[in-house]
C-alpha cells in the first residue's frame, strides 16, 4: 500500500514508518517539522507542510497514488489544552476536517486516526471497553473525539473507512535503535524520570499520592511504541470502507507513578531523586484499558507487554541521544 503518514516525523510516526516499511509498504512522510524530526524519518520521502494545508495534501496524495492516510499530526498537552482550547480545535479537529476533505477530493477512502484514552475521562471503572461512556475532561480530549465523530459520519455518507486507535500511555523506542521520543518540552512521566539519571534534572516531582490507588499515586497503562504501530499496521490492513471503528491500544495493567520510577531505578541502575508535589489538574487516578477488542479483530498480540522492556528501550534511546535529535 502506498501510506501517507501526517505526523510521520513524530515520536509514534516515526515507528510507524519503520514498522509499515518493514512490512512492504510504501510510506511517505507528511510533517511541517514544528514538533517532529526531519532524522526521525530515515530514508522515507518527507512532504514538508502542515496537516491543514489541503492543497499540498491533495497534491501528495495524487502525486503518490496514496490508498491509506495515517493520522497523528496534533497537539497533545491535556493541561495546555484547558488554557489554550483554540489551539486544539483549530490544530486537532479543524485539520481533522480538512484531511478529510482532502481524502474525498483526491479519492482516498482509507484511514487510521490516532486518537487517545482521553475520550473516555474520568472513566467509570477499569479497564476501559471501547463502549464505556465518552466523556473527555479537557479540550485535548474533546478535539479528538470531535474527528471520532467526524470519522463516523464520513464512513456513513461516504463511505470513507476508518480506525481509531485509542492509545493508553506510549513509551518505549524501537529496540533496534536511532529513534526515540524527544518532546520539547517534555511532559511524559517516564521520559521525564530518565532525565535525571542522565543529570539534565535533579529529581522528579510526584503529582499527587492522595489518589484512590494501592499506593496513592496514578496508574497509568503503558505500551510500546513498536506495539502501538504494530497495530496501526494490522489496522491498515483491515480496514473495511463504510465502516468506523475504534480500538483501545494498552496492555492491561496499570502501574503507578513510584512504581515506574522504581523501575526506572532498577533498569538504569542508578538513584533517582523523586519528590512529592501537589497534584496536576485534570489527571485521572486510573486509565487502563481492555484491549481485547483489538486482539480479537485486528490479531494484535503485543510482543513487549512488560514494563521493565519498555522502560529498557527508552533508556537505551535517552542514554545514546542524550539530548535527543538534538535540532530544537
Ligand atoms: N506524572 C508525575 N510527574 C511528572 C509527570 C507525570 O507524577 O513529572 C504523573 C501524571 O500525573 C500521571 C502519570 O504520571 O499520573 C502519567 O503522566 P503522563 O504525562 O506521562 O501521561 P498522561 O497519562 O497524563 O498522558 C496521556 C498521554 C498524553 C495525553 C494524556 C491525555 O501520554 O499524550 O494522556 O489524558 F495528552
Amino acid at each position: 500500500m502506498n501510506v501517507l503518514v501526517i505526523g510521520g516525523a513524530g515520536y509514534i510516526g516515526s515507528h510507524i514508518l519503520r514498522v509499515m516499511t518493514r512490512h512492504g509498504h510504501t510510506c511517505i512522510a507528511f510533517d511541517d517539522l514544528c514538533k517532529g524530526h526531519a532524522q526521525a524519518i530515515g530514508a522515507v520521502a518527507l512532504v514538508k507542510a502542515n496537516g491543514g494545508d489541503r492543497a499540498a495534501l491533495v497534491a501528495a496524495m495524487r502525486q503518490h497514488k496514496i490508498d491509506l492516510v495515517i493520522h497523528l499530526a496534533a497537539f497533545i498537552e491535556a493541561g495546555e489544552s484547558v488554557v489554550q482550547p483554540d489551539k486544539y480545535f483549530r490544530n486537532n479537529t479543524l485539520i481533522g476536517l480538512t484531511l478529510l476533505e482532502a481524502m474525498r477530493e483526491a479519492g482516498v477512502k482509507r484511514m487510521v486516526f490516532s486518537s487517545t484514552a482521553a475520550v473516555y475521562g474520568q472513566p467509570e471503572r477499569v479497564p476501559i471497553e471501547e463502549t464505556d461512556r465518552l466523556e473527555p475532561i479537557n479540550p485535548y480530549g474533546a478535539s479528538k473525539l470531535c474527528v471520532e465523530y467526524m470519522l463516523r459520519a464520513y464512513a456513513a455518507a461516504y463511505g470513507l473507512g476508518c480506525v481509531a486507535l485509542r492509545y493508553f500511555n506510549v513509551a518505549g523506542a524501537d529496540p533496534a535503535g536511532g529513534i526515540g521520543e524527544d518532546h520539547s518540552p517534555e511532559t511524559h512521566l517516564i521520559p521525564l524520570v530518565l532525565q535525571v539519571p542522565l543529570g539534565k534534572r535533579p529529581g522528579v516531582k510526584i503529582f499527587g499520592d492522595d489518589y484512590e490507588t494501592p499506593d496513592g499515586t496514578c496508574t497509568r497503562d503503558y505500551i510500546h511504541v513498536m506495539d502501538l504501530a504494530e497495530a496501526h499496521r494490522l489496522a491498515a490492513e483491515v480496514i473495511e470502507p463504510g465502516t468506523a471503528k475504534a480500538y483501545n491500544l494498552g496492555n492491561g495493567e496499570g502501574f503507578s507513578v513510584r512504581q515506574i520510577i522504581e523501575t526506572c531505578r532498577k533498569v538504569t541502575g542508578k538513584t533517582i531523586q523523586a519528590d512529592l508535589a501537589p497534584r496536576r489538574a485534570g489527571d485521572p487516578a486510573r486509565l487502563v484499558a481492555s484491549s481485547a477488542k483489538a486482539q480479537k479483530e485486528l490479531g494484535w498480540r503485543p510482543q513487549y507487554p512488560q514494563i521493565e522492556t519498555i522502560v529498557a528501550h527508552a533508556w537505551n534511546w535517552h542514554r545514546t541521544h542524550p539530548n535527543g535529535y538534538g535540532d530544537k
